[in-house]
């Protein structure tokens, strides 16, 4: 069996400065793995780099291979086959003018589903994102909502996609505990079982109840990877102790289904 994303001895360099170095790492079907680090420990970079998405200045070596197939790192697109990012910055991601309902349609459309059933998917992915006037929305423009409307609307966007692998960066950052809760809910559902989800954090106590695995970055370099139970049990790396302690209070805060 394949992993559904396997990335081998990624590096990320800007002018002969290397920003990211050899992190390699494979994700299952099924799985969901947390990446974790500090800000600017290269969450980001690694991600623009797997989406072939990094500044036209920086370079990106190693290999990825998506459900066994070979994809070129060089290679700069604004979507590649077979991977979905949900950003950061959900008013990038989201075309102003166009009808949030028709943005949604277009990717279940392109995966064949007749009109009908394409407008009955993007309504079923809103409301289950926790968006309540999911009729309402689709005729909305993306001005017209909140921020957390919109990042939601933005997930149940790259959930549209149905790609083999999805990756979040701090998707969920912006969101209050319990709309976090509804979207990560949505998230672990509607997502195909076939496919990985790379979970970019720096919220360990968020990470801990939703993802299997996970990798803690510190300047560009992998320092410790693994399940997330051993990682929250028996960190090993200093940074990653650190981590674990502060989230303390964090794990005291959620709910025992949420920890165990
Ligand atoms: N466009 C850029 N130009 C130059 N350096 C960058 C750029 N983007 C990120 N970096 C550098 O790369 C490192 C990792 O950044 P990033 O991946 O955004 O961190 P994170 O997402 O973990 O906060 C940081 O040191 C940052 O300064
Ligand atoms: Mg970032």
């Amino acid at each position: 069996m394949h992993s559904a994303l396997l990335v081998q001895d990624l590096s990320v360099s800007l002018r002969g400065r290397a920003l990211i170095e050899g992190v390699s790492f494979a994700i299952d079907p099924g799985q969901r793995m947390a990446l974790l680090g500090a800000s600017g420990s290269g969450k980001s970079l690694t991600a623009a780099a797997l989406l072939g998405q990094l500044p036209t200045a920086m370079s990106a070596s190693g290999r990825l291979q998506i459900n066994g197939v070979e994809v070129p790192l060089s290679k700069r697109r604004s979507s590649r086959a077979g991977i979905t990012a949900i950003h950061q910055d959900p008013m990038a991601a989201l075309n102003p003018l166009v009808r949030l309902g028709k943005q949604l349609e277009i990717p279940l459309r392109h995966a064949g589903l007749p009109a009908s059933m394409a407008r009955k998917r993007a309504l079923e992915l809103l409301t289950s994102v926790g968006i309540e006037q999911a009729e309402r929305t689709m005729e909305s423009f993306s001005g017209e909502l909140s921020g957390g409307q919109l990042q939601r609307v933005c997930i149940a966007l790259a959930l549209a996609c149905r790609s083999t692998v999805l990756v979040a960066d701090e998707a969920t950052t912006a969101l209050d505990m319990v709309s976090q809760a509804k979207v990560l809910d949505a998230l672990a559902r509607n997502f195909t079982s076939a496919g990985a989800m790379l979970f970019i954090t720096h919220d360990l106590a968020v990470a801990a109840a939703f993802c299997h695995q996970a990798l803690v970055l510190k300047s560009g370099r992998i320092v410790e990877k693994g399940s997330m139970e051993s990682l929250v049990d028996r960190p090993v790396h200093h940074y990653t102790q650190q981590l674990v302690e502060a989230a303390h209070v964090g794990f005291d805060s959620l709910p025992p289904e949420a920890t165990a």
